[in-house]
C-alpha cells in the first residue's frame, strides 16, 4: 500500500507549479453594529450581491453590486489587490464571501485579506475613505535597524506618491543600503470607486499610522478607503500580466491530470470497497425505507433547548470542540450520562431550521458506519441546534498535523482511514434515493471514533441549504483549497468536487502537512504547488 502512496505522490510531483500566492491570511474582519431588518428579505439580497461580484471579479479583480430596496438594500464592494493573478483573486474572493458571512446577522461588515478586500453594507459607501475604525496592524515578528526602517519609510513615501495617479495601486521595493539582497517592499492600494483626491487622503491617513509600525518588520494599515502593508518579506506576487493567461491553462491542465490521478486511485481503492458495499447494499435495501418512516414520526429526535443547554453547560467556551463553516460544536453530556457533540447554528431562523433538519433527517435517516450518526435536533427553541453522536477522538487534523499525535497513526491505519472516507463518500454519492455531495471534504470533517475509524461529518448541510437557494450558506459552502478549480471558478458542482477534495486530503493524509495555510498566519505556498 506504500507503493500506492509513492505513486500518487511521484504522479503529482510531475505537476507544473502554476499559481501565485493568492494572499489569503485574513488580516481583520469588522462588523457592523445594526441588525439586519428582515432576514428573508436581507439573505437572499446579501447572496445575489456576492454572487453578482463573483462574476466581476473573474474578469476584472474588482467587483460592485447593489442588490434590493428598502432597508435591506445591500450594497457590495470586493476587489483584489494589483499584483494578484485573476486565478489568484478568484480564490481570495472565495476566501472572503465565505468568512463575511460571519458578521450575519449584522447588516454590514469589511474583511482585510492580505490579497484582497471586501465590503457589504445597507448604504451606498462607495465614495468613503475615511473612518473612525480606521487603523494599523502591526507584525511582531522581528524589530528592524536604522537602515531596514529608513528604506521602508522611503518605500512607503514613493508608493503614496505614485498611487492615485496609477488608478490607486502601487508597489514599491527599496535597498536596503549595505545589504545587497535586503529590501522593504509595500503595496499600496485604493478602492476602484475613490477618485485620486480622496485615495490621496486616504494613503496620507494609512501611510501615517503604518510608519508608527517601525521597527516592526511587518505593518499593515486597514483603512476605509485603502490597503497599505510594508515587510521585509518579498510578499510581492511576479507582475501581473505576464503568465496570466498561461496560469489559466496550466490550472486546468493541473486540475485534469490531479483529478485524473485521484480518479485512478479513487477507482483501485473504490472498486474494492464497491463489490463489498453491493453485497450489503442488496441485503439491507428494505430496511431503509421502514426505517424512515419510523423516523419521521418519531419524536425523541427533538431535544429540549434547556437540556441541551445545560448538557453544553450554556455553550460554555470549554466544552467547545470546533468551529465550522455552519457553526461553532459544544460537547455536552446528557443527564443519562451519553455524551453529545452539539452543533449551534449560525442561522437563526426557526422556520428555516426546521426545514433543514428534516432534510438533513431524511439523509442521515440511512445510517452508514463511515458518516457521523446525527441524534436529533432542537428546532423550537431560540436557538437551532443539531445534535450529533459524539466521538472522543475528535478530528482526523488533529493527529496528521500534529507531530507527536501523528506517530500513532501508522500507514495501516491511514490505509483504512482512507477506506473508510471512500466508503462513506461512495456512499453518499451513490445511495439511490438522494444523490449528496458533500462540498467540503477536508481533515477537521473526518472524526475519528475509538478505534480511529473515520466518520464523516458534515453531510447534507450543503445540501440542504442549497436546495433553499435564499439561505445565506449556498455561498459560504466549501474550503478553500481543497475545492476544485473548475467549482471555483464557474460554480459548477459535480461529485467530482468531492473527488477533488478528496485527493486533497490524500494528499494531506500522506504528507502530513496542512494544505493551504499554516496556523501562525502568515501565508505559505499550497500543498498542490509544494508537491508539484
Ligand atoms: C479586528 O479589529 C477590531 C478593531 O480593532 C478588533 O476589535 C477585532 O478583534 C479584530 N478582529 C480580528 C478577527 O482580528
Ligand atoms: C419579511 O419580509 C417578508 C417578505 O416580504 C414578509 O412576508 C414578512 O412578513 C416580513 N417579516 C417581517 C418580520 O417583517
Ligand atoms: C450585477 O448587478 C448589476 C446592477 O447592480 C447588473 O447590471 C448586472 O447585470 C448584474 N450581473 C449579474 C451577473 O448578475
Ligand atoms: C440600514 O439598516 C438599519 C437597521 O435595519 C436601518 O435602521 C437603516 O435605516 C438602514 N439604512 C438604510 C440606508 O436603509
Ligand atoms: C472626490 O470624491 C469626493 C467624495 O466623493 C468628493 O467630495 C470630491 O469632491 C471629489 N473630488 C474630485 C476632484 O472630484
Ligand atoms: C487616521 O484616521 C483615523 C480615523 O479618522 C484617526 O483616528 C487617526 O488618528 C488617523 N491617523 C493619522 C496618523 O492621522
Ligand atoms: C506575536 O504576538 C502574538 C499575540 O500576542 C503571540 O502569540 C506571538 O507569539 C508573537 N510572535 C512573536 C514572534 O513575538
Ligand atoms: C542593518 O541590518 C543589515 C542586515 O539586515 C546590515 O547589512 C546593515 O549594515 C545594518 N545597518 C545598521 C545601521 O546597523
Ligand atoms: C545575497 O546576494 C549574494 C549575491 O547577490 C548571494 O551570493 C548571496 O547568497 C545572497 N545571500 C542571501 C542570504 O540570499
Amino acid at each position: 500500500m506504500k507503493k500506492a502512496f509513492l505513486f500518487l505522490v511521484g504522479s503529482l510531483l510531475m505537476l507544473v507549479r502554476v499559481a501565485g500566492d493568492p494572499r489569503v491570511h485574513t488580516v481583520n474582519i469588522t462588523c457592523g453594529h445594526q441588525l439586519e431588518h428582515n432576514s428573508s428579505i436581507f439573505v437572499p439580497n446579501f447572496v445575489t450581491t456576492m454572487e453578482n461580484i463573483s462574476e466581476q471579479m473573474r474578469t476584472s479583480g474588482f467587483g460592485l453590486a447593489v442588490t434590493g430596496s428598502g432597508l435591506d438594500i445591500n450594497y457590495g464592494l470586493a476587489q483584489c489587490y494589483g499584483d494578484l493573478s485573476l486565478l489568484d483573486c478568484v480564490l481570495c474572493y472565495a476566501e472572503a464571501r465565505t468568512l463575511l458571512p460571519q458578521c450575519y446577522p449584522y447588516n454590514g461588515g469589511r474583511i482585510y485579506l492580505d490579497g484582497c478586500f471586501m465590503r457589504s453594507e445597507n448604504y451606498s459607501f462607495f465614495g468613503e475613505y475615511e473612518g473612525p475604525e480606521d487603523r494599523a496592524v502591526c507584525g511582531n515578528g522581528t524589530r528592524k535597524n536604522s537602515s531596514f526602517q529608513e528604506s521602508a519609510r522611503k518605500a512607503v513615501m514613493r508608493a503614496v506618491a505614485s498611487a492615485p495617479s496609477n488608478g490607486g495601486y502601487a508597489r514599491v521595493q527599496v535597498q536596503v543600503s549595505g545589504a545587497a539582497n535586503k529590501s522593504a517592499y509595500v503595496l499600496v492600494n485604493c478602492w476602484k470607486t475613490l477618485n485620486s483626491s480622496s485615495c490621496e487622503a486616504c494613503l496620507a491617513n494609512a501611510s501615517a499610522s503604518i510608519l508608527g509600525c517601525l521597527p516592526w518588520s511587518e505593518g499593515r494599515a486597514l483603512n476605509t478607503g485603502c490597503f497599505m502593508r510594508y515587510s521585509d518579506k518579498d510578499f510581492l506576487n511576479k507582475e501581473p500580466g505576464k503568465g496570466r493567461s498561461r496560469g489559466m491553462i496550466a490550472a486546468i491542465v493541473v486540475s485534469v491530470v490531479s483529478a485524473l490521478v485521484v480518479l485512478a486511485v479513487g477507482i483501485v481503492i473504490g472498486t474494492r470497497v464497491w463489490k463489498q458495499r453491493s453485497i450489503e447494499r442488496k441485503r439491507r435495501g428494505s430496511n431503509d425505507a421502514e426505517k424512515l418512516v419510523k423516523t419521521l414520526n418519531d419524536d425523541s429526535l427533538n431535544f429540549k433547548y434547556s437540556t441541551l443547554e445545560k448538557a453544553t453547560g450554556s455553550f460554555d467556551e470549554a466544552n467547545k470542540l470546533g468551529q465550522g463553516g455552519f457553526g461553532t460544536v459544544y460537547k455536552g453530556v446528557l443527564p443519562d450520562g451519553r455524551e453529545i457533540a452539539v452543533k449551534r447554528l449560525f442561522f437563526n431562523n426557526r422556520h428555516r431550521a426546521a426545514n433543514f433538519y428534516n432534510e438533513v433527517n431524511i439523509i442521515s435517516s440511512v445510517e452508514h458506519k463511515n458518516l457521523v450518526r446525527l441524534l436529533g435536533c432542537s428546532c423550537s427553541g431560540p436557538e437551532s441546534l443539531l445534535v450529533y453522536e459524539f466521538l472522543p477522538n475528535q478530528s482526523l487534523d488533529r493527529f496528521i498535523f500534529d507531530s507527536a499525535k501523528a506517530k500513532t497513526l501508522t500507514w495501516e491505519k491511514r490505509y483504512e482511514i482512507i477506506l473508510g472516507t471512500v466508503e462513506g463518500l461512495v456512499y453518499l454519492h451513490e445511495q439511490s434515493k438522494i444523490r449528496i455531495i458533500h462540498r467540503d471534504i477536508k481533515a477537521s470533517n473526518i472524526l475519528l471514533d475509538s478505534r480511529l475509524r473515520a466518520k464523516i461529518a458534515d453531510f447534507g448541510l450543503a445540501r440542504s441549504f442549497q436546495e433553499d437557494k435564499s439561505h445565506i450558506s449556498t455561498a459560504i459552502a466549501g474550503t478553500l483549497g481543497y475545492m476544485a478549480p473548475e467549482y471555483l471558478a464557474h460554480g459548477q458542482l459535480t461529485e467530482k468536487a468531492d473527488v477533488y477534495s478528496f485527493g486533497m486530503l490524500l494528499l494531506e493524509i500522506v504528507t502530513g502537512r496542512q494544505n493551504n495555510r499554516s496556523k501562525n498566519s502568515e501565508y505559505t505556498d499550497s500543498l498542490l504547488t509544494i508537491v508539484s
